[in-house]
């Protein structure tokens, strides 16, 4: 077992910090609620994610989704990562953040034309295509264009991510992909498309998967298609295993480092190492999870019959998951962590129920005005983050070595109603 690396979120003279950076420093300068990043191991994720695929010809393609802003964008970007996008927003992120459109594939079930050709204009490198009628309408728009649109065809691998059901996503009960049985048919057929070049099979069963079986499974699947093609005379040159490897919540799961997870992928992978099939994986969670906290300050605190509740200032706003999947965050007292601990619920400011960070949690008790670290929010907190309440969504802050930048400055009212007019 790989130990867990160091977080970059570490107590110094009972102060946390992020890297050299007290977190109590940012608040007091930025405010609070906050996300702080940290830019060390951003790096660090996306090289170690890397390194474990090694040997296999491969692109990491890191899935937008999980974290979009410019500044986390351009920080992979940098690495060479490439990118896996859901709209054509995401691509426009990307090159904002001086991003590769040449390694992009794109993802999603729903993808509209305009889409499809700002993507094709851009020259992203394949196209995930989700079902029969999507195929037809990129072919059409490809032609229309004069050009041939690279596709990888998404399939169901109909295998069980053992995740939380809103975010499993190769089940034959969810919306994703193109049945096994029919992808055979489908990439015979589409080979023979002028607009299109199917280069390759895809699947993405689900996120925050805590064992490396499901992804075998379904890369065993994808394997036995491509192989069933080459006999049919369809020669793919792509495999994308899609994203999904969870990251550490401090829950007491124990979750596969990615160098298990590239064991179990090159072990799943070796009937096709002679026919230079070239490994895409979408990687989100892996990458940014464990870089980001959001920083928070305690307004007041309550107690009832039943139960203590700390309300703070963040809310499911900014940080839906909790509200959303019942997620577990881990939490600390920003000052002074050796204290009695009580149980307590974390709590928003929003007119929900819902609106919860942590339920009957054990945490040191916090004092009116204190800062709590909520962290593993990296990942699919900010890029979740609405206006919900009228809230503006709050800033955002990369930590590197003893300086810090505000990547994203928390939003005005006036930008909030940016746009809107009176009938
Ligand atoms: N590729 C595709 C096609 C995806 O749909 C996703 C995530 C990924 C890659 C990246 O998956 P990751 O490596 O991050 O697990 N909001 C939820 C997670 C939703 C994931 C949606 N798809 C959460 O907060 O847990």
């Amino acid at each position: 077992m790989t130990p867990t690396p160091e977080s970059p979120f570490q107590y110094k003279s009972d102060e946390l910090h992020c890297e050299g950076v007290p977190l109590a420093k940012i608040a007091a300068e930025v405010g609070t609620p906050v996300y702080v990043y940290s830019r060390s191991e951003l790096e660090r994720a996306y090289k170690s994610f890397d390194a474990a695929l090694e040997g296999m010809p491969h692109k990491v393609c890191y899935a937008v989704k999980a974290n979009s802003t410019l500044g986390v964008l351009a920080v992979l970007a940098k690495l060479g990562a490439g990118a896996d996008i859901v709209s054509y927003g995401e691509l426009f992120r990307w090159q904002k953040a001086g991003g590769d459109p040449g390694k992009v594939v794109f993802s999603g079930v729903g993808k509209t034309e305009s889409e499809m050709k700002a993507a094709l204009a851009a020259g992203i490198h394949a196209f995930n295509v989700e079902s029969e009628e999507e195929l037809y309408v990129l072919d059409q728009v490809a032609q229309s264009m004069k050009l041939r649109a690279r596709v990888s065809l998404r399939v169901n691998p109909d295998v069980d991510a053992g995740t939380h059901p809103y975010i499993s996503t190769g089940l034959k009960t969810n919306k994703f992909g193109i049945t096994m049985e029919e992808c055979r048919e489908l990439a015979r057929r589409a080979s023979k498309l002028p607009g299109l070049e199917i280069i390759g099979v895809d699947c993405h069963i689900g996120s925050q998967l805590i064992k490396t079986a499901p992804f075998a499974d379904a890369i065993a699947r994808l394997v036995a298609l491509i192989t069933d093609l080459r006999s049919d005379g369809v020669h793919l040159t792509h495999i994308d295993i899609g994203g999904g490897l969870g990251i550490d919540y401090g829950k007491g799961d124990v979750v596969p480092s990615p160098a298990e997870y590239g064991a179990a992928v090159r072990d799943a992978l070796a009937p096709l190492a002679a026919l230079g099939v070239t490994l895409v994986t979408e990687p989100g969670r892996v990458l940014v999870g464990a870089a980001g906290a959001l920083v928070t300050t305690v307004l007041f605190r309550k107690r009832n019959e039943a139960k203590h509740f700390t309300i703070v200032d963040a809310a499911m706003n900014d940080l839906m998951r909790p509200a959303l999947y019942g997620s577990f965050h881990p939490m600390k007292p920003v000052a002074q962590p050796g204290r009695p601990d009580i149980v307590t619920d974390v709590v928003g400011p929003i007119c929900e129920t819902g609106d919860f960070f942590a339920r009957d949690r054990n945490l040191p008790e916090l004092a009116q005005g204190e800062l709590l670290w909520i962290g593993a929010a990296g990942a699919y907190g900010a890029a979740m983050a609405s206006n919900y309440n009228t809230r503006p969504r709050v800033p955002e802050v990369l930590v590197s070595g003893s300086t810090y930048t505000v990547i994203k400055p928390r939003e005005t009212y006036e930008q909030l109603i940016a746009g809107e007019r009176l009938a």
